[in-house]
């Protein structure tokens, strides 16, 4: 049983996590080198010594990969994972269970149940909502935009668009993610249904804009389906005015869809979460567990507060599949998009009953007072912000930074992992995410410090 061996892993991933924290963040490798690295050594003709293997993939991922759970990777949001769901990682892939229907994996199922529950609950959706783990966040948008469109047009599932009398217009702003431009695409309605709606200077959307783009959609025949908000966008950690849309799309009839992909985890801080009020009012939300829950990829979950739309949205029956099981169950291969259903929430389960809710409250307002440790830190060294959020994501420039350029450097020098980003139409600026529950304010004072030494040796170079 892995039980006796949880005491081995944590003192690997202890071991791991000090090197990791002690060695450099960005990789200097061509696709060349790995090539004929892996061309000389692996032609599957004779069989390796596992350990032998292990060994050395494990040399390649330490040398040869941005090392996301460094402490000072600010990056795109990929966390630093814990101990508890590397175990369940683990766990899952030794036993392999399929999910795919309730009675292969009972108890598997009722834990994701009881976790996915739990999370609906603390978001403040009915009883009964139907949840499920995704792959990710892109797949949860998926699988609302397709949801959305079977309730709004009852033909779409047998007939397709081409039953539809007026095409379907979906409402979201720039700063939204792009996964719904690949999503517009994959269901069909094509990627000029996303009308894109103004927003403030503070990158939320502007309600007024929006009213206006539906009602003149109307009049020109379009159909209005959905209203797109997203909890925490990905480039500057806006937070829609979900309340107001909320209010919105229940006058207009529309579907609300809060992507939280990100900022979702949020709603267990007294702290952050009345950031998210409105959330409560929402069809369907995007959250990822494989961000701020801080467990491994790929772990994101879909929650929609109307099941009966879910089950006609994602019904399937075949004699190779075993029987519906009688009561008060779901076969998850008929109430979403996959099929064959890796134990994904386990990786949450996990983490959240060795963290308990309190636990998790800590990491989460640790990461967003490092963020504002960094803003102030950063303001103090005379950078100018640029963005304005409760989360704990700054962007950031100064007059003259060549941004390209000094993220280079950073990287060079391996001073942190941060990335460039346009906010609206303005210039690129730098864009530094705290992931990590491990960064601290020594981390941050460093980095700030060694920025400030930068720009120092280049406006020297330039005199
Ligand atoms: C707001 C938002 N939505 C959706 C996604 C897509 O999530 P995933 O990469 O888990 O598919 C992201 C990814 O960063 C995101 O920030």
């Amino acid at each position: 049983m892995l039980t006796h061996g949880v005491d081995q892993i944590r003192s690997v991933v202890a071991t791991l996590e000090s090197d990791i924290a002690n060695g450099p963040i960005v990789p200097t490798v061509t696709p060349h080198e790995i090539r004929s690295y892996l061309g000389s050594r692996y032609d599957f003709t004779k069989p390796m010594a596992l350990d032998d293997v292990t060994a050395d993939v494990e040399r390649m991922m330490r040398r040869w990969q941005v090392q996301v759970t460094h402490p000072r990777y600010f990056g795109l949001f990929n966390p630093s994972v814990t101990l508890a769901s590397v175990i369940a990682d683990t766990l899952v892939a030794m036993y392999n269970p399929q999910l795919a229907t309730w009675r292969t994996s009972p108890a598997a199922n009722e834990i994701e149940r009881h976790t996915l529950a739990w999370l609906a609950g603390k978001f403040g959706l009915p009883a009964g909502t139907a949840a499920s783990f995704t792959t990710g966040g892109a797949e949860a948008n998926l699988s609302a935009v397709i949801v959305a469109l079977t309730r709004a047009f009852p033909g779409y599932g047998e007939d397709g668009l081409r039953s539809l009398s007026a095409s379907p217009a979906i409402y979201l702003t720039r700063e939204a993610h792009d996964s719904f431009n690949k999503v517009a695409h994959m269901t069909g309605i094509g990627r000029r249904a996303l009308r894109t709606v103004a927003t403030g200077r503070d990158l939320k959307m502007d309600l007024e804009d929006l009213a206006r783009r539906v009602a003149e959609d109307r009049r020109n025949g379009l159909a209005p389906v959905m209203v797109i908000g997203t909890a925490g966008t990905t480039a500057a950690g806006a937070i829609d005015p979900l309340r107001d849309l909320a209010r919105f799309c229940r006058l207009e009839k529309l579907w609300f869809h809060v992507d939280a992909a990100w900022g979702g985890a949020a709603i267990l801080s007294p702290r952050l979460r009345g950031h998210l009020a409105g959330i409560d009012a929402a069809d369907s939300i995007t959250c990822d567990a494989h961000k701020w829950f801080s467990v491994p990829m790929g772990a994101g979950m879909f929650f929609c507060r109307h099941p009966d739309a879910v089950a006609e949205t994602f019904r399937a029956q075949t004699s190779y599949m075993p029987g519906k099981t009688a009561g008060p169950f779901v076969d998850p291969y008929t109430t979403s998009v996959q099929w064959s259903r890796r134990f994904i929430g386990l990786k949450l389960f996990l983490a959240l009953a060795e963290h308990g809710e309190s636990g998790y409250v800590e990491m989460i307002e640790h990461q967003a007072r490092m963020g504002d440790l960094l803003r102030e830190s950063i303001a103090r060294a005379g950078w100018r912000i640029v963005n304005n959020t409760p989360l704990p994501l700054v962007c950031f420039t100064r007059d003259g930074l060549a941004t390209g350029r000094f993220l280079a450097e950073l990287y060079e020098r391996q001073i942190a992992w941060m990335s460039e980003v346009r906010l609206g139409a303005g210039a690129p600026v730098v864009r530094a995410c705290i992931t990590s529950f491990r960064t601290n304010p020594s981390d941050i004072e460093w980095v700030v410090r060694e920025m400030g030494r930068l720009v120092a040796e280049e406006s020297e170079v330039n005199a």
